[in-house]
């Protein structure tokens, strides 16, 4: 079916395919630098390889992982008063989109109110920007997509030159702005802010804080999924690099650290051992016990997003909440 789509719909969609964080020699410094830092360290967008980003699809189905289910039940409910705070016509800018299926709620509520759509999807996984672009120009006639295969901020630079008379709206969804440390949340929300006007709104999905009984299991599920999804990186390593990660002697364990608000996914080494990387001519030596540091899931409170987009050049305007109130949609406008 895509294959169909590629070839009647292309000209509705643009892909700029930029400098990724995820190419190989990005990649080669990152694993460099992180595996030999103390304590061992890995950036969470390298989850994201073709298989990664399927595993991170079937996380979202999994019973424990309520993040999903709760901001889908939020834009189900409210999609039309979230669009309806920005002024029409707009057009609609998605950070890490992914396979952009609670996008649709937003896409659909839009589309309501205007007759056409431009939407600029940004996603360091070309292969699921391509799949979920083409799924949506099949389902919506009057969508043109603009899409960036890019980091963040390579994409934020490049969408500062794609400036728009319209409107815009930013979504950042999924608990994204989670996977930041407090400075990387304010250096992205200042490079957010850059590509809008005043009074254009940053939509934020974020995950409340709350006790670690209900949060853990969300991070370490009962069929492994997680687990998959962080081992995977050790996959990619071992498939990119040339390394020999032997993956039954790393273990996935996701603890939360109350003290600063974040669940942190670990792949803990089950004995002392070395591992080898070719590509880097590297040998890393681990204990028994060690840890590859390789995700920060933070939580909120109201008052912190508040402090958060008063410092980047926004107004906390609007938050919504799902029936349980384990999650928030907020509205940040661009003051
Ligand atoms: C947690 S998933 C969320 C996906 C989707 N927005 C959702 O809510 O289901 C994170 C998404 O952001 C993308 N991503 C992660 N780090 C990124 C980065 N530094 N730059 C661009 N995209 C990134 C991943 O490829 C993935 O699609």
């Amino acid at each position: 079916m895509l294959a169909d789509n590629r070839s009647v719909l292309p000209d509705r969609l643009t892909l700029h395919r930029l400098a990724l964080g995820g190419d190989t020699n990005a990649f080669a410094e990152d694993v460099a630098r992180g595996l030999t830092a103390q304590p061992k360290v890995m950036p969470p967008k390298y989850f994201y390889d073709e298989l990664g980003s399927r595993l991170f699809e079937a996380i979202c189905f999994l019973p424990e992982y309520y993040l999903t289910r709760a901001e889908s039940e939020i834009l189900r409910q409210h999609a039309d008063a979230i669009v309806a705070a920005i002024a029409a016509p707009t057009r609609l800018v998605e950070l890490g989109s992914g396979s952009a299926e609670k996008t649709r709620f937003l896409i659909e509520a839009l589309l309501r109110r205007q007759s056409t759509l431009h939407y600029l999807p940004v996603d360091i996984s070309d292969a699921s920007l391509e799949r979920s672009s083409l799924e949506l120009l099949h389902l919506y006639s009057n969508l043109r997509i603009t899409a960036y295969a890019a980091d963040y901020f390579t994409a934020l630079h490049a969408l500062r030159e794609a400036k728009s008379s319209e409107r815009t709206i930013a979504l950042f969804l999924g608990s994204n702005l989670g996977n930041f440390k407090t400075d990387e949340a304010l250096n992205f929300l200042r490079a957010v802010r850059q590509v809008l006007k005043v009074e254009d709104g940053l939509l934020l999905g974020v995950d409340l804080k709350k006790p670690a009984a209900l949060l853990v299991p969300a991070y370490d599920d009962a069929l492994g999924v997680t687990a998959a999804f962080n081992r995977n990186l050790l996959v990619r390593i071992n498939r990119e690099l040339r390394a020999d990660f032997q993956l039954e002697k790393f273990l996935h364990r996701a603890v939360y650290n109350e003290a600063l608000g974040r669940i942190e996914a670990h792949l803990v080494s089950v004995e002392t051992q070395r591992v080898r990387i070719n590509a880097l001519d590297l040998e890393i030596p681990f204990a028994a016990g060690e840890s590859i540091h390789t995700e920060n899931s933070y939580k909120f409170d109201l008052p912190q997003l508040a402090a958060l987009a008063s410092a980047t050049g926004f107004a906390l305007q609007t938050s919504w909440f799902d029936t349980e109130q384990r999650y928030s949609f907020n509205l940040f406008t661009a003051a």
